[in-house]
């Protein structure tokens, strides 16, 4: 047994350095000038950016020492280019960005957790709700704010979307809703990938033009259409299928309940129930993800917490379903099923 070294330790303790130095890369659109003009050189990146000379090489080279950047050559004649990674995911004109959710984490979510330790000693939400707003409230209060919400719904989810196009026996269905579907980020790929399906989002009203600009980006608007409603206050629609992604864990365990057995209610015999999230392991040990969140729903929410796949089958059968199972997705997310 070799002695034990601080190095795990002060690697997470210090994380917050490489999360931030890469949150204002993105907010500075680093990644997306790279894409469109270069490979640029560091001074030239620094003019594009706006920064003080202070900021160079230091930031492009810590980004590049952190595996998201490319250099070539040396001194101040060296260039840099994005990775095949940061190229894919993090230049604001790609399909598939994903940088929606870092510019939430980035103006949101990274000064709230400054108040994680608040947060633990008093169960009080620690977001925009401290000053009296409430979660959905203070993000749907402007239409950027909205629509950057919609924009990183999708980029924590559209990958989850694909895995579950290909691990769902969907030839067996026609028809589904996502309820709480946002910008339509796992509509779309599902649709995409199975031309039979046809479906659609319901969720608050002012989400409707946002989720149909996508859609229509698509060319699927076809196919997907907008249901708005409030899934506590008015029926869901029917359909073969119904979705929930990152819906349980916004609410209480009462509320949970209530939605998995509004859900029933309003399936088909036969009819599957898909709920989406970073699903944490029945043991609570491996999905530090999963757990992350679930502190996250603290953080973010009066109730809300993150579950094992073991707690949300036992919530679907005492709702009535008859099968159910959990099947991982990608990274941190699983899906759990239940058959009516
Ligand atoms: C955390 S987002 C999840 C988005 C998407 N399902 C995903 O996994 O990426 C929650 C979604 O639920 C919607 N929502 C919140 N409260 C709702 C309500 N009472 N009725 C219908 N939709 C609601 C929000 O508008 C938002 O689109």
């Amino acid at each position: 047994m070799s002695p034990p070294t601080p190095d795990r330790i002060l690697q997470t303790g210090m994380a917050f350095w490489g999360s931030k130095a890469l949150l204002s890369a993105v907010e500075l659109g680093l990644f997306t000038t790279l894409a469109q003009d270069g490979p640029l050189t560091g001074e030239e990146l620094r003019e594009r950016l706006g920064l003080h000379p202070r900021a160079v090489p230091d930031f492009p080279d810590t980004l590049l020492a952190l595996g998201f950047l490319e250099r070539e050559g040396d001194g101040v004649a060296a260039t840099y280019r994005n990775t095949a990674e940061t190229a894919t995911f993090l230049d604001r004109r790609s399909p598939a960005y994903v940088g929606g959710i870092l510019e939430m984490a980035n103006a949101r979510l990274y000064g709230f957790w400054n108040s994680l330790t608040e947060g633990l000693r008093t169960g009080v939400p620690q977001n925009e709700a401290k000053t009296g707003g409430d979660l959905f409230g203070s993000i749907y209060g402007t239409p950027e704010s909205l629509k950057g919400f919609l924009q990183a719904m999708t980029g924590l989810s559209a990958g989850a979307g694909r895995a579950m196009a290909a691990k769902f026996p969907w030839k067996k269905y026609k028809t589904f809703i996502d309820v709480g579907g946002a910008q339509g980020g796992v509509a779309v790929q599902l649709a995409l990938a199975h031309k039979h399906l046809s479906g659609g989002n319901y969720d608050l009203a002012v989400v409707g033009p946002i989720f149909e600009e996508y859609v229509r980006s698509f060319k699927l608007d076809g196919r997907l259409k907008f249901h708005p409603g409030d899934f506590f206050k008015d029926p869901l629609p029917s359909s073969d299928v119904i979705i929930m992604g990152h819906i349980l864990h916004d609410w209480n365990l009462e509320e949970k309940r209530a939605l998995v057995a509004k859900t029933y209610k309003a399936l088909p015999k036969g009819g599957a129930y898909i709920i989406h999230e970073a699903i944490i392991d029945d043991d609570r040990r491996k999905n530090a993800f999963g757990l992350l969140m679930s502190l996250n729903m603290l953080i973010e929410t009066p109730g809300g917490f993150d579950y094992t796949g073991a707690d949300g089958q036992g919530w679907m059968k005492d709702a009535g379903f008859r099968k159910t199972r959990v099947v991982p997705l990608a990274g941190p997310d699983s899906m759990l099923i239940g058959v009516k």
